[in-house]
This record gives structure tokens, C-alpha cells and sequence, in this order.
């Protein structure tokens, strides 16, 4: 497998292209951006860690019957993916209610939701991702019913085995956030990461966040916490 150019730079990973057309290479930097990119830092070995995690998670998705870009992890900080357009929507499920959604709606961090919560947000940073419901996914075409369907069905799927997976490791999974790719024989499959950047962990015992919330808030044992996540996952 030769790694060619640099295709794309985010906030979190690069991504080269290879010899082979349908395979890109991601790389995970330490780089942690928060509040869409105003608040910037690093966080010592998260680009390992999130490759790991994310690459372990995706593993156990795929022998659950969930589609997803991961083909093979080449080295600490990178893997070797299918290539896909992204479909340009964060797909946010919410067990518990954190974050924007209690800010938005006044409920408690911490509280149960009745249902379980699937959001959408327009992936497109100039706009701050604004929130948007399937209406405005099919108004402006980022997905048809059918893929949209595919991929609500997924987000749920995911939910129920994440949270299970991750119950007998003692972490609570409060809420997270997925997106999805489109091959180019036009099949939904999971991207992108899943890891303590993306997602809301919060230990079952104690309810310490062993997530992002420590970089956002300034709480301090940020390192820690992603270790935490690699050490109960993989036992490193
Ligand atoms: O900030 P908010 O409460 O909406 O985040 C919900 C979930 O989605 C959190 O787990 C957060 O880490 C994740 N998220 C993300 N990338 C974003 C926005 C949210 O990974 N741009």
C-alpha cells in the first residue's frame, strides 16, 4: 500500500490518497479543536488513541452487521479506509440528556430521556453545522428517503450495540455523534471516527467524564481520561 498526496487536512485528521482508487489513508493528529474551532489545543496522544479506539469500535459494529470504511489499521495513528463521499450530515444520538441539548431545551446534565434522540446538523463549519431536520435534508438534497432511512436505522442499531458494549466496561454512553459515507456503487456505510472525541462517556459508577467535556470545560485529566477509554477498550 504506497500513501500519495494529501487530499484533505480537518481539525482532527488528515487523509492521503493511496495506489489503490477505492482505499484513502487517515491519520489522527493530537490537534482538539472545541466550539467549532475557537477553541484550540492538543491533547498528548490522542491521534493513537482515537485511532484505536475508533478502529476497535468500528470492528465490533462490522461483525454486528453494520457496514463501515474500516478496511485495516496500518500503524499507531493510521488506517486504512474505504473510499466514500461523505454524506454532509452529523447524525446525533442522544441517550442522556448533555451538551446543546440540555442548553437548548433547560434539561438537567445527567437526566434519562424518555426516547432515545436522533438529530441532525448540516455539516458545513461557516454555518456553525446548524441543526435540520429530514425536510431539509431532502429540500437541499444531502440525502434521498431512502438513504436517510438507512441511515436512521444504522444510528439506532449502532446505539443499542455501543451502549451494551460499553455498559460491561462500566461506561455509560450518554450521546454521540456518526457520520456516514456513500461508496461508489452508492451504499451508506458508517465513516469518520468513533471515539472519546465524538461521543459522551461517562463512567457508570462514578459519573466522571472520561470524554471531550474535560477539553471543552477546561476540567483538567483530559490525557487521562482518553487513556482511560484505550485502557477499558484494549486493555493498553
Ligand atoms: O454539543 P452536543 O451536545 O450537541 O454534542 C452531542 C454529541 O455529539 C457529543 O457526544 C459530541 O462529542 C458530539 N459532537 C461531535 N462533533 C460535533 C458536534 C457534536 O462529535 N461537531
Amino acid at each position: 500500500m504506497e500513501k500519495r498526496e494529501q487530499l484533505y487536512e480537518g481539525k482532527a485528521k488528515k487523509v492521503f490518497a493511496t495506489d489503490d482508487p477505492n482505499a484513502y489513508i487517515v491519520s489522527y493528529k493530537d490537534d482538539a479543536t472545541a466550539f467549532n474551532g475557537q477553541k484550540k489545543g492538543t491533547i498528548a496522544e490522542k491521534g493513537i488513541i482515537n485511532n484505536k479506539v475508533s478502529n476497535h469500535l468500528m470492528k465490533m459494529l462490522e461483525e454486528n452487521g453494520i457496514p463501515t470504511h474500516l478496511i485495516r489499521e496500518l500503524s499507531d495513528r493510521e488506517t486504512l479506509v474505504k473510499k466514500v463521499t461523505i454524506v454532509p450530515l452529523e447524525v446525533i444520538v442522544r441517550n442522556i440528556a448533555a451538551g446543546s441539548l440540555s442548553k437548548r431545551l433547560g434539561l438537567p446534565e445527567g437526566k434519562k430521556l424518555a426516547k432515545t434522540v436522533l438529530e441532525y446538523s448540516y455539516k458545513d463549519d461557516e454555518l456553525g453545522d446548524p441543526m435540520i431536520n429530514d425536510y431539509h435534508v431532502f429540500a437541499m438534497e444531502l440525502a434521498t428517503p431512502e438513504e436517510l432511512k438507512t441511515i436512521a436505522d444504522y444510528a439506532f442499531k449502532i446505539n443499542d450495540l455501543l451502549a451494551a458494549y460499553l455498559k460491561d466496561l462500566g461506561i455509560e454512553l450518554i450521546d454521540f455523534k456518526l457520520e456516514f459515507g456513500k461508496t461508489p456503487d452508492g451504499r451508506i456505510i458508517l465513516a469518520d471516527e468513533i471515539s472519546p472525541d465524538t461521543c459522551r462517556f461517562w463512567d457508570s459508577k462514578t459519573g466522571e467524564k472520561l470524554d471531550k467535556d474535560r477539553f471543552r470545560r477546561d476540567m483538567g485529566g483530559v490525557e487521562g481520561a482518553y487513556h482511560e477509554v484505550m485502557r477499558r477498550l484494549l486493555g493498553e
